[in-house]
């Protein structure tokens, strides 16, 4: 019996109410929900994927796309964006040459842009490895960047 399988056991096929508990448990199970889940999600609750898709997305917890070792959530909330959220993305995004929900080659990094991470008097926020990383600039991006790599060759 696969994963999803075994997840889709413990709830009541056609119930469109466990749809959320079940992209919840599949993505921890998975890491992320990929488009044959969504489908096999949607055949199980005779829902579309187009609606699944759309309520999935609805929540900042869901990822669409197997996240490197180290997947980071830069804050794009108001007040981190006024305080320069942006050109800490910018810098990211010029450090690992990706954009937002893709994953470097090497699979150590990915990142994604996220709502507001609770910290606002502490922005521009980025959490990644585990740890929340406060009053982030720019420049701080390649350094933190190589910590972090050596955090992802340990895992
Ligand atoms: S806007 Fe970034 S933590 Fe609130």
């Amino acid at each position: 019996m696969s994963k999803i399988d075994e997840i889709l056991s413990q709830y009541r096929e056609g119930s469109h109410e466990s749809l959320i508990p079940i992209l919840q448990d599949v993505q921890e199970a998975e890491g992320y929900l990929s488009e044959n889940t969504i489908v096999r999600i949607g055949a199980f609750l005779r829902m579309s994927t187009t609606k699944i898709y759309g309520l999935a997305t609805f929540y900042d917890r869901f990822r669409f796309f197997p996240c490197g070792k180290i997947h980071m959530k830069i804050c794009n909330g108001t007040t981190c964006f006024i305080n320069g959220s942006s050109t800490v993305a910018d810098a990211v995004r010029g450090e690992l040459g990706i954009e937002p929900g893709q994953t470097t080659r090497d699979g150590r990094f990915s990142y994604e842009l996220a709502s507001c991470m609770g910290g606002c008097n502490e922005g521009p926020v980025i959490w990644a490895g585990d740890t929340y990383y406060t009053h982030i600039r720019p420049e701080e991006i390649p350094g933190m960047l190589a910590k972090l790599k050596v955090l992802a060759e340990l895992k």
